[in-house]
């Protein structure tokens, strides 16, 4: 008698042994390590721990995120591909294509991700019809920001053309102050290069030069001019600016030691993050010209195989796209929610103008995928452009060359 309880107990335990659920574990790679980026990235962090998730923290430090993607690739040719990534627009179908991404189709059917996405977004997130990847918020690339205190001593208001922001820079530097705030990394100079050109280009010819990659818009004599207006803008930078990180740049914009500074609005993230106020302390608007270009920041999930880590992938994705975590991370990241149905009331004026402007340049036909930031192009291609801005950039290269030398660059790369 003693015999068989004994052996029916020890089945029962090995049995809900091995259907014990796993424990959700992740292993996350990212480059969000600045101020503001590192306290929107704990909220993601405090989220899956409090949904029983053990999430094994791998920042890679770098704006833009080329150093993460290094390490992302070591790390897949070594066969120890990180849990989830911090990856976006086309270099997502690129991992795709290695055959290296997990399906996360069952998540996103569940929470009904196609009902409460913008399609330009979940286009994005698909890989040949399957859900690969999950959007975390709308960055928006094209901003200008500058200090308050510092426009208003100047009678400077906040520029809506490219010759109003010289005028600008001109007379803040006849003052002794520095225009423009920069990071003389190549990211950031392809950041500024972007706005300018949407500006300069327009909508329509932005669209043609990088993400149709046309020859003719690529030489053309307004390209010309694009370049010519970054000449220009080299002169308004300090001395400093190479190598220069660029929320260090911001922080020169928040204590007054520059004006300006053109990035994307994970620059307010480092506004909100220091206590200041949007309006008050510190001003946003679209670099000149119509236009949208967006920066949809996301994570996929890596084949690893494991209960564990796949519980943990479907875990994180589950709470990307979660409306609390879409409204807590953004309201710390400095963008807005990619989902649709977010309520805005505690979001700032900049996150209202974005969210108004987005959805006015869906509906005109001008919202764009960003080429600095990885969502036009696949890498080859953005980083042939870049290679020739920031090195127009940081020489005295004419126009003529630069477009001469950026066609070349894009026939080559492809
Ligand atoms: C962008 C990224 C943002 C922010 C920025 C600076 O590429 O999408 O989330 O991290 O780089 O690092």
């Amino acid at each position: 008698m003693k015999k068989s309880v004994f052996s029916a107990v020890s089945a029962v335990a090995m049995i809900s042994a091995s259907v014990a659920v796993a424990e959700p574990q992740a292993e996350v790679l990212h480059y969000w390590t600045s101020g503001g980026e590192a306290k929107s990235a704990a909220v993601l962090q405090k989220e899956f721990a409090d949904n029983g998730g053990t999430w094994t923290d791998m920042p890679v430090a770098g704006g833009g995120g080329d150093a993460a993607m290094t390490a992302l690739r070591a790390r897949v040719l070594s066969g120890n591909a990180p849990t989830a990534v911090q990856l976006k627009g086309p270099a997502i179908q690129e991992w795709y294509e290695e055959g290296v991404l997990a399906d996360i189709s069952s998540v996103a059917e569940a929470e009904g991700w196609a009902d409460v996405l913008p399609s330009s977004i979940a286009a994005h997130m698909k890989c040949e019809g399957t859900w690969c990847a999950a959007p975390v918020n709308v960055h928006r690339v094209d901003w200008i920001w500058a200090n308050a205190d510092v426009l208003e001593a100047n009678g400077i208001e906040m520029p809506t053309s490219w010759d109003e922001f010289n005028a600008a820079a001109e007379k803040l530097q006849a003052a002794g102050v520095i225009p423009l705030a920069h990071g003389g990394q190549a990211w950031q100079d392809a950041t500024v290069f972007e706005g300018v050109a949407l500006g300069i280009l327009g909508p329509d010819g932005f669209r043609k030069a990088f993400v149709d990659l046309d020859a003719d818009t690529l030489t053309s004599d307004k390209m010309k001019a694009v370049f010519d207006q970054m000449r220009t803008m080299r002169g308004f930078v300090d001395e400093n600016f190479p190598g220069r990180d660029w929320n260090l740049a911001t922080a020169m914009v928040m204590n007054g030691e520059a004006a300006f500074q053109i990035m994307g609005d994970w620059a307010k993230g480092e506004f909100l993050a220091a206590g200041k106020v949007p309006g008050e302390d510190f001003l946003c608007a679209s670099t000149p010209g119509d236009g949208f270009l967006y920066n949809v920041d996301s994570f996929a999930m890596f084949d690893v195989g494991g209960d564990d880590k796949k519980a943990g992938q479907e875990l994180l994705a589950k709470l990307v796209v979660g409306k609390n975590f879409q409204k807590v991370f953004n309201l710390n990241k400095g963008s807005i929610p990619a989902r649709t149905d977010v309520e805005l009331d505690e979001f700032d004026s900049c996150a209202h103008l974005s969210a108004e402007d987005m959805k006015a340049s869906s509906e005109g036909g001008s919202l764009l995928p960003s080429y600095a930031h990885g969502m036009a192009l696949r890498g080859a291609q953005a980083g042939a452009i870049t290679d020739v801005v920031t090195s127009h950039f940081n020489s005295d290269m004419s126009s003529d060359d630069a477009v001469q030398q950026l066609l070349t660059a894009v026939q080559n790369s492809m």
